[in-house]
């Protein structure tokens, strides 16, 4: 059977993946309140649409940070793609380069950034970086991104500690003892293992270390609060990006789609803003636009559609959700992304 849609690539991947890796990827802090959310909140949204406009030529395109994407479509960073297939990141970046959208990659990547670039080199690709308490090793990490041709710095905002993944603690599953984390090691490290050192310590005014380090536009990735995004606006970043690290940090914060309108209002189209976190279908996506959004960022579809076909599965994903979200542009009357406004919602609490 085909398949149509990101559910399915789900129930395929659950089928061929070890408990433990499957896990790992749906992984929910605590109760996974959030998690659950996450998904339950766009389906709260009720459209209104409009009729009678011509359809005919209905145009998914658009820009993010000034570089065009066909789609409001890209990739969210997540770690170790090599669980998923054996390829790895690289196969992620040749899929996204095909289907000329973004691909943030992670800090903690299963090959190196050297690999990634050589597999698309021309791909649209940031970079997302978990500050390390090693202040040497981020510059390093940053410098090299820049270098290589990442167009933005991702800084995640949200996990100064890893939440709490009760099912990991059950499987006794410790990624980085299996994965080689190449980036984090100076070249004559590449061989020993190493153990990432996430800071405790990150905050407000270390934000001007990292714009005197590179000239890379600054994204903050995780931010849920109006109070934040001032802060980052002040902070003179580029991009805001909502997050709750699909539910994966802490456990009882607003879902990324609900907690996207506060952050809007408060940048006040100063800066782009973009979000993650359940979009699952091309009317999340409608919705997440609707609501502010520049874009939308995939996490978990992706590793499943890498874990049911590698490269073609990411590309099939990332395409049956812009036919989707073609479709629901169509069936509401807007012929291009500028054409989506407020104006589409209705809130629907049951
Ligand atoms: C993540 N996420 C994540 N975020 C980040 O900033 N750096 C990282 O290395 C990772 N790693 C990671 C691994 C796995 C297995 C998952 C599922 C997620 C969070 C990710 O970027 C994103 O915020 C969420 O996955 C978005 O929610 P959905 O699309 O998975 O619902």
């Amino acid at each position: 059977m085909p398949l149509v849609c990101l559910e399915d690539f789900k129930a395929y991947a659950r089928q061929q993946l070890s408990k433990s890796y499957w896990d790992y990827i749906e992984g929910e802090a605590d109760e996974g309140i959030t998690r659950n959310d996450n998904i339950a909140a766009f389906k709260r949204i009720r459209l209104r649409p409009r009729y009678l406009r011509d359809v005919s030529n209905v145009d998914t395109r658009t820009t993010i940070q000034g570089q065009e994407i066909s789609a409001p479509i890209c990739i969210s960073p997540s770690a170790y793609h090599s669980i998923a297939w054996s390829d790895g990141e690289r196969s992620t970046a040749r899929a996204a380069q095909e289907v000329n959208i973004c691909y943030i990659t992670s800090t903690y990547t299963s090959c190196t950034l050297e690999d990634i670039v050589a597999a698309a080199p021309g791909g649209l690709r940031w970079f997302q970086l978990s500050v390390q308490t090693d202040w040497e090793l981020n510059k390093r990490l940053v410098q090299k991104a820049e270098a290589l041709g990442f167009k933005a710095l991702v800084i995640t905002v949200d996990a100064p500690v890893i939440g709490n993944r009760r099912q990991n603690m059950r499987n006794q599953l410790n990624m980085e003892a299996k994965i080689m984390l190449k980036d984090l090691r100076s070249p004559e490290e590449r061989n020993s293992t190493i153990t990432a050192s996430p800071s405790t310590s990150f905050c407000w005014d270390d934000l001007s270390v990292f714009q005197t380090m590179t000239r890379l536009p600054i994204i903050l990735k995780g931010i849920l609060t109006k109070e934040d995004a001032e802060l980052a606006v002040k902070h003179n970043v580029q991009g805001i990006y909502v997050s709750n690290h699909g539910g994966r940090q802490l456990d009882g914060v607003p879902a990324s789609i609900d907690a996207l309108t506060e952050v809007v209002a408060a940048v006040k189209g100063k800066i782009e803003v973009y979000m993650d976190g359940g979009v699952r279908t091309g009317s999340d996506v409608l919705k997440a636009l609707a609501l502010g959004a520049r874009c939308i960022f995939l996490g978990r579809p992706i590793l499943w559609a890498l874990t049911c076909k590698g490269e073609h599965g990411v590309k099939e994903v990332l395409n049956i959700l812009k036919a989707e979200l073609h479709t629901s542009m169509a069936l509401s009357g807007c012929r291009s992304v500028a054409e989506i406004s407020s104006d589409l919602i209705q809130f629907y609490r049951v």
